[in-house]
């Protein structure tokens, strides 16, 4: 069989560092303050976590459990599961094309970390004035040049490890890098303690009297909590399908949440701190972390190392999460068309690097190109976060819940009854449901 060859993790802290690796990323560092950010704060980061409880664990579940029953990639485990041939297909396909878009943009970001760590490193990002640090982005997005060499040397990077194999690529690097980002965050975290903004921070992110939710809010809580989890395109069945029979997957999904969630929090309450502690605007989007940590990095000793060492971290989080996004459209390719590893990774690195190009130029050239309004960066990261991943999500815990079904759901429990009762009528009834009616209120309106 071919499954006797298939890689699989080492142990069961590889696969949880791995699944965490991918988990947490730029959607934890960079996009959960933001969006937290446009949202107005706590009432939105509740709601956020209640979508992880309620809709992300359980969907985690689902995929790991798809993904280690089938051992093999997001298209063929609908068919393994269930039978060949089947419509059921089209989640796995759903899931390929949101993986090629989501990296396109995800990549295009990457190279902004990578850029800011060249200019920690050589000391450039420190040296204007603190109301002057912002520029270095505007800079940055003016540039045609910048913008595709970084998202070049991002992609490049990824390529390189998702071509050395699921072992030597995947596992070893994040087995490194995710306690190291870990004990980053609680350092930064120490130090913004200190700031007077650092209440602030707190009330601004816990308290549900902060901001109010509109049907926006609801969609991207929702999008988010799939988003940050890897969450509706295949990227946790691929990874799950490297994983053996034996493993307890509640554990392990409960685990993978919890640290995902945790980082997010961590970042969060450190970006704000100093967004309140230097009068800058919380709600300033994208550009969020890139114009406030240098101002905190500028005033302290060594901040130049922080900043490098910080922007590093961020660099490798975004690494470990890219790594999983390509690894799903090439362990389909090289498992059910037979191409080369080496040669899946190439190609298909390449379609993306130049799809992202559109992404890369949308805040130079390609700037006043508008679809439905949105630059395509701003499409593409809309257009997978906010239905692409949900409705795979959907699709995914349908098929799980009603088509795999009872048996399915006693054995993702480890035979628990009252687990496996709770993931069957989730998967079943709530998660789509709650979806949908997010969905719903978007296209529709309330
Ligand atoms: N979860 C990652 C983050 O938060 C991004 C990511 C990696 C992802 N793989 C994914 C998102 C699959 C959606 C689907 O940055």
């Amino acid at each position: 069989l071919a499954n006797a060859q298939r890689a699989h993790w080492g142990s069961r802290l590889a696969f949880i560092l791995a699944a965490a690796g991918s988990a947490i990323g730029l959607g934890n560092i960079w996009k959960f303050p933001y969006i937290t950010g446009v949202n107005g704060g706590g009432l939105f980061v509740l709601v956020y976590l209640g979508c992880i409880l309620l809709v992300g664990v359980p969907v985690l579940i689902a995929e790991l459990y798809i993904g280690q029953k089938a051992q093999s990639n997001a298209v063929t485990a609908f068919e393994r599961t269930h039978k060949p041939k089947t419509l059921w297909r089209l989640p796995g396909w759903l899931g390929l094309a949101s993986a090629f878009f989501i990296l396109s943009f995800y990549s295009v970001v990457g190279g902004w970390i990578l850029y800011y760590t060249y200019l920690s490193i050589t000391g450039q990002l420190l040296t204007p004035p603190p109301e002057e640090i912002g520029k270095t982005l505007t800079e940055l997005f003016a540039s045609p040049l910048t913008q595709t060499v970084c998202h070049f040397l991002f992609m490049a990077t990824t390529v390189v490890i998702v071509m050395a194999g699921v072992k030597n690529g995947l596992e070893r690097w994040t087995k490194i890098l995710m306690p190291v980002l870990f004990l980053i965050l609680v350092g930064l975290l120490v130090r913004v303690f200190f700031l007077e903004g650092f209440p602030k921070a707190i009330s601004f992110l816990f308290s549900i009297h902060e901001g109010e939710m509109t049907a926006h809010g609801w969609m991207e809580a929702v999008g988010h909590s799939f988003f940050t989890l890897s969450l509706g395109m295949g990227a946790m069945i691929t990874y799950g399908s490297y994983l053996s029979e034996k493993e307890n997957l509640v554990r392990a999904a409960v685990a993978v949440a919890f640290l995902d969630t945790l980082i997010a929090l961590m970042a969060g309450v450190v970006i704000f701190a100093i967004v309140f502690s230097f009068g800058l605007q919380p709600s300033s989007g994208p550009g969020l972390i890139f114009a406030t940590l240098p101002v905190l990095f500028a005033q302290m000793t060594g901040g130049w190392l922080v900043a490098t060492a910080f922007f590093l971290l961020i660099f490798f989080a975004a690494l470990t999460s890219a790594v999983s996004l390509l690894e799903v459209v090439v362990a389909y390719w090289t498992e059910s068309h037979g191409v080369d590893r080496h040669r899946s990774t190439v190609t298909n690195a390449v379609v993306i690097f130049i799809l992202g190009l559109l992404s890369a130029l949308s805040t130079n050239v390609l700037a006043e190109v508008k679809i439905l309004g949105l630059t395509f960066f701003d499409l593409f990261d809309k257009m997978t976060s906010s239905y692409m991943l949900p409705i795979g999500g959907i699709l995914i815990s349908v098929f799980f819940g009603w088509t795999l079904g009872k048996q399915a759901a006693l054995n993702a429990a480890n035979r628990l009854g009252p687990v496996a009762v709770a993931l069957l009528w989730i998967t079943r009834i709530a998660a789509p449901i709650a979806v949908l009616l997010v969905l719903w209120n978007l296209v529709f309106g309330l």
